[in-house]
Order: C-alpha cells, then structure tokens, then sequence
C-alpha cells in the first residue's frame, strides 16, 4: 500500500518533470521594429485561421519570424473581412522559419503593409 502510492508519486513527478515538452506549432514573434525591435509579441496561432494584426502591429510591422516547427505563413494586405480580388491573394509569398527577410520585411517594402495573416502546416 504504502509503497504503491510512493510509485504512484514518482510516476506522476516523472510526467511533470518531463523534458520532451513539445512546443505548440504556430508560433510567431512579431515587432513593429525590424531585427526583433520596437514592440514585440510572441504568441501560437491557429492553423488555418485568418488573424488580424491589433494595434500597433497593423500596417507597422517589420519583424514577422515564425517559429521553427513546419508551418508557414502568409502576410496580407487588409484587413481579414475585407475580399482580396488580387490573383496573387494580397501576399507576397509564404514567410517560414528560414525566410531570409523575416527580420526585416521593410527590405521587400512591407514594414508598413501587413494587416493581417494566416498560417498552415506545410505541405
Ligand atoms: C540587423 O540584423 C542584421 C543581421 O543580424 C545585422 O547585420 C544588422 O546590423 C542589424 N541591424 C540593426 C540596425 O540592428
Ligand atoms: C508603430 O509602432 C511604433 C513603435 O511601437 C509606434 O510608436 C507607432 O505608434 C506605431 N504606429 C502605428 C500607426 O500603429
Ligand atoms: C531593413 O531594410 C531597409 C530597406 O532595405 C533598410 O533601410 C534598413 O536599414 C533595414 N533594417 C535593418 C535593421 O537591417
């Protein structure tokens, strides 16, 4: 008895204690300044889910780095209620993990566009 709870114990220290602690994918570190200055956020969004950027971020946003799991992102112009009728769908391609201008979109002239994005996992 008094030594199942003690095992009973330890398993449940075990879980917490856990090192294999997997991230949520979906991450995304977002400042207004580029190389991660100015205001930032981090937060995981949902898949597949179309966000709006809230103040200050909207239309100011240079730094736009997501996380480092298999998903990928794409910047928008507007706002998410508003009908895209561009064929390029108002983005300038997916942005990942290893997209070389995530710390500065200013250098393809969209620090002061993005309005809102959507994520997915890649294909
Ligand atoms: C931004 O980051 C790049 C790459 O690390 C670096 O070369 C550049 O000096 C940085 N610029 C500023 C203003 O911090
Ligand atoms: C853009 O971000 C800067 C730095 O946080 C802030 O001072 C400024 O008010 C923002 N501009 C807009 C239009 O949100
Ligand atoms: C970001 O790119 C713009 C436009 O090319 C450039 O003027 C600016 O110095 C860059 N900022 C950083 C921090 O590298």
């Amino acid at each position: 008895m008094k030594s199942s709870l003690f095992a009973a114990a330890i398993s449940a220290l075990a879980i917490s204690a856990s090192p294999i602690h997997k991230r949520q994918v979906g991450g995304v570190l977002i400042c207004t300044g580029a190389n991660a200055t100015g205001e930032c956020t981090h937060n995981v969004y949902e898949l597949k889910t179309c966000h709006d950027l809230p103040a200050p971020f909207f239309q100011n946003a240079s730094t736009f780095a997501p996380d480092g799991e298999a998903f990928d992102c794409f910047p928008r112009v507007g706002t998410c209620d508003q009908i895209c009728t561009s064929p390029t769908g108002c983005t300038f391609g997916a942005v990942d993990f290893n997209y070389e201008h995530k710390y500065n979109l200013s250098a393809i002239g969209w620090g002061n566009l993005m309005g809102h994005f959507d994520c997915s996992l890649k294909r």
